[in-house]
């Protein structure tokens, strides 16, 4: 008689994860479409409805959408890069370019909130090896982040700093913190930290795929983070090595 006796947690895990996952979609698909639906059944309801509440529920609608739209983007990004069939090049990419072009996109969103970001270009002409787009979704989700939970006239930095072989992008913030609890939990799928009350939109997708991208690179990312003080997030990449006239500068 052969007995074979095989350790099926792992197994298990991921079943887990993968039923944990799906419940986790269709929540947060379901979400922005229940508001869609119900704003556009009131308004098909009422076709005498004064102008500017049909533009406020106008509104909505289009705002959910947008969310919708964002969510579908960030779980094909993430399911992509799961499959191991995203692409990705390997250029030399010049840092202070992808930065400033982050930079400007999101001055808006700052200065809605009065905050100030500062960003003190080193030297332009340093580069890191890697895929410029997901490398500005990196900076862009960080960015985003520090913008979104950082209360009204709070501080933005952003630096760059070099080491031996890797670049060390940091942003930091003024803002709410993260629970030191909940550091392990951050980069997961979904995961938000449950601030009562907190009104802040998102669908915890962003440093999921961050850490992501980050992987992909063969870097790392570090947080240091005090609750109410403020949240550092640094990602290393490593450094170019061909000569900085091959960069791609766009
Ligand atoms: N700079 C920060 N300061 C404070 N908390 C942060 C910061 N960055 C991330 N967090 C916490 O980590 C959680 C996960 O971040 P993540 O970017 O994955 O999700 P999100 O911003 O909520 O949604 P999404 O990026 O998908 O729109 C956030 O919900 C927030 O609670
Ligand atoms: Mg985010």
């Amino acid at each position: 008689m052969v007995m074979v006796i095989r350790d099926v947690s792992r197994e298990r895990e991921i079943d887990r994860m993968k039923t944990n996952f799906i419940s986790s979609v269709s929540h947060e698909l379901r979400t922005p479409l229940t508001s869609i639906k119900a704003y556009t059944a009131t308004i098909l309801r009422d076709p005498d409805m004064p102008k500017k509440i049909r533009n406020q529920f106008l509104t909505i609608i289009d705002e959910e959408s947008n969310r919708l739209a964002k969510l579908i983007e960030d779980l094909l990004e993430v399911s992509k890069i799961e499959s191991g069939t995203a692409e990705m090049s390997k250029q030399n990419v010049y840092i202070g370019g992808v930065i400033n072009q982050v930079l400007s996109a999101l001055q808006p969103l700052a200065d809605n909130k009065h905050i100030r970001i500062k960003y003190e270009q080193q030297d332009k002409f340093l580069a890191l090896a890697g895929d410029k787009l997901k490398i500005q979704s990196v900076v862009t989700n960080l960015l985003n982040n520090a913008i979104k939970f950082t209360s009204e006239f709070g501080h933005v930095t952003v630096s760059v700093r070099r080491t031996e072989y890797e670049l060390g992008i940091s942003v930091s913030d003024t803002g709410v913190g993260i629970p030191t609890e909940a550091l392990p939990r951050i980069f997961d799928r979904f995961y938000r930290v449950y601030r009562p009350g907190e009104q802040i939109s998102g669908t915890g997708l962003g440093l999921a795929i961050v850490k992501k991208i980050v992987d992909m690179h063969g870097g790392r990312i570090e947080v240091e983070s005090d609750e109410g003080q403020g949240s550092t997030f640094t990602v290393y990449l490593p450094l170019a090595t061909e000569p900085a006239q091959t960069c791609t500068t766009q």
